[in-house]
């Protein structure tokens, strides 16, 4: 809002024939940044993060689901964000330098370092952060990034507070 409020205001100071383009720009971004809003139902963060949860949301769920950064620990991320060429036998190589940084800063403020020198878990079910967030579950399955939604529906929506009304009405 205040960027169009801005743009008014430059536009009757300066070139008039440039500034009805940059207008429609700002109204272009601000459509994305609105689209963004509404496929995923995000949890406000701090603004300083939100340019790296976009871009991570959009980098790392064309494959697979989002993985919330709580369920890795933060040298996981790096290891991953660090070896974009050799990502579970696949390259994901137009991750450009700035992407990466940005989708760092956010994975690293979501994420808990490993403390001890116990091996950095490349697999979701290899985590113990992960086992930590799920006290009451005991799984019987392997769990991998396809097996969330079983208990999570709105993980296409990066949501993984809701849950199934099993585990919801559940003690
Ligand atoms: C080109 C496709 C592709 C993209 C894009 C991609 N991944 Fe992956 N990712 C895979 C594959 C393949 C696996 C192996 C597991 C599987 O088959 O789901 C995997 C697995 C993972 C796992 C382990 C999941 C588990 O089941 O334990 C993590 C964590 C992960 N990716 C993070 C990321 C991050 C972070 C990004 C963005 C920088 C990303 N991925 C983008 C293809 C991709
Ligand atoms: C068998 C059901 C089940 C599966 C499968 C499952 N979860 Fe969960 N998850 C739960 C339950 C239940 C909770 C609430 C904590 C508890 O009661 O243990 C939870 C909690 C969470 C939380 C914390 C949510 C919050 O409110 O902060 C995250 C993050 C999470 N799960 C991620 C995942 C991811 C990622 C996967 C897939 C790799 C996954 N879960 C697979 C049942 C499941």
């Amino acid at each position: 809002m205040f960027n169009l409020v801005r743009q008014k205001r430059i536009r009757h100071k300066t070139a008039k024939v440039l500034s009805p383009f940059i207008l429609l720009l700002a109204i272009a971004l601000w459509c994305v940044g609105l689209g963004w809003g509404m496929a995923f139902a995000l949890d406000p963060i701090p603004s300083r993060y939100e340019n790296g949860r976009d871009l991570y949301l959009e980098n790392c769920s064309g494959c697979h689901i989002a993985i919330p950064p709580e369920v890795m620990p933060t040298e996981t991320w790096k290891q991953l964000l660090e070896n974009p060429e050799d990502h579970y036998g696949r390259s994901l190589t137009n991750l450009i330098r700035i992407t990466q940084l940005l989708i760092w800063d956010y994975l690293s403020a979501y994420s808990r370092p490993l403390t001890t020198n116990e091996p950095v878990p490349l697999l979701i079910e290899q985590s113990r952060y992960f086992k930590a967030l799920h006290p009451r579950v005991q799984f019987s399955e392997p769990v991998t990034a396809d097996t969330c939604v079983k208990c999570h529906p709105g993980v296409a929506q990066f949501d993984y507070r809701t849950l199934t009304p099993e585990w919801q009405d559940a003690p």
